[in-house]
């Protein structure tokens, strides 16, 4: 794992989006897994704006969101299919036959997650996943005691997730109480992994996933096992970093960084 620390939200979001357009740039045919949440809107907005003005190319990009709400129809306000479409599919040139959401209104929930992880496979493995982190220690909604090896599946929301998902729904008893997820094992097999975590809000999850133990209470600390993942913070959500000195230096240093550390 390694950990690169920007001086701003802004600059942060900016980072992972061109992280993303380099690897679709060398290889057009990305599978990308792709996150929701506040902190991705800032860089689908970023995407976007690549696509705009330096023509970044999605046509032959294939994607997997993490996950879906249960109940939710696709094209409900509050599913992450409307976010996704409102703040990257419809702005871009992707196909759209080429964009899996899992269907939160599957009649059978089980075959659902065994055909989304089946797409995933079909579709050689997702090369690049972007995440983000619930304030819990979540990726996905891969809530406390998720195992570290579990695949595509329902997961019933803690409390604390519903109360953080609420102000976008208005009202916590209209958040839905389930999800379909990828699991742990799902994301731990993406080639690369990206997590952006920017606020004050994220600084104490961010050290305690980063640096802590390793356990199923939390479990983006699973990501200290993957062998290719980059946490990309900015100064707030960096703040309870003890190592933040080494990896800023990494991100000073390192030839792999060079092209990057232009704003
Ligand atoms: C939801 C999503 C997660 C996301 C988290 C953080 O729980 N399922 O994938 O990382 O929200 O969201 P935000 O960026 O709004 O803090």
């Amino acid at each position: 794992m390694e950990v690169i620390i920007r001086p701003t939200a802004d600059a942060a979001a900016g980072l992972v989006a061109r992280l993303i357009a380099t690897e679709i740039t060398r290889h057009p045919g990305l599978v990308l897994g792709l996150a929701t949440g506040r902190t991705m809107e800032r860089v689908y907005s970023r995407l976007v704006e690549l696509h705009d003005t330096d023509d970044l190319d999605f046509s032959r990009c294939c994607t997997f969101n993490l996950d879906e709400y249960v109940g939710l129809a696709p094209d409900d306000v509050h599913s992450y299919r409307t976010y996704m479409d409102e703040h990257f599919f419809n702005r871009v040139n992707i196909d759209r036959r080429n964009t899996h959401l899992p269907n939160g209104l599957a009649s059978d929930l089980d075959v659902e997650c065994r055909a989304y992880e089946a797409g995933i496979r079909a579709a050689g493995g997702i090369d690049l996943q972007l995440l983000g982190i619930g304030r819990s220690g979540h990726i996905g909604f891969n809530e406390p005691l998720s195992a570290l090896r579990s695949r595509t599946r329902v997961k019933a929301l803690t409390r604390a997730t519903i109360e953080q998902n609420a102000p976008l729904f208005g009202d916590p008893s209209l958040v839905p109480s389930r999800a379909i997820t990828m699991g742990v094992g799902t994301i731990m097999d993406a080639r690369r992994v990206l997590l952006l975590a920017t606020g004050a809000e994220k600084a104490r999850i961010v050290a305690t996933a980063v640096e802590g133990p390793i356990t199923a209470m939390i479990s983006a600390t699973a990501l200290q096992l993957h062998e290719r993942c980059t946490v990309i913070v900015d100064e707030d959500a960096a703040s309870e970093l003890a190592g933040a000195d080494y990896y800023r230096w990494i991100f000073a240093s390192e030839p792999e960084w060079e092209p990057f550390r232009e704003e």
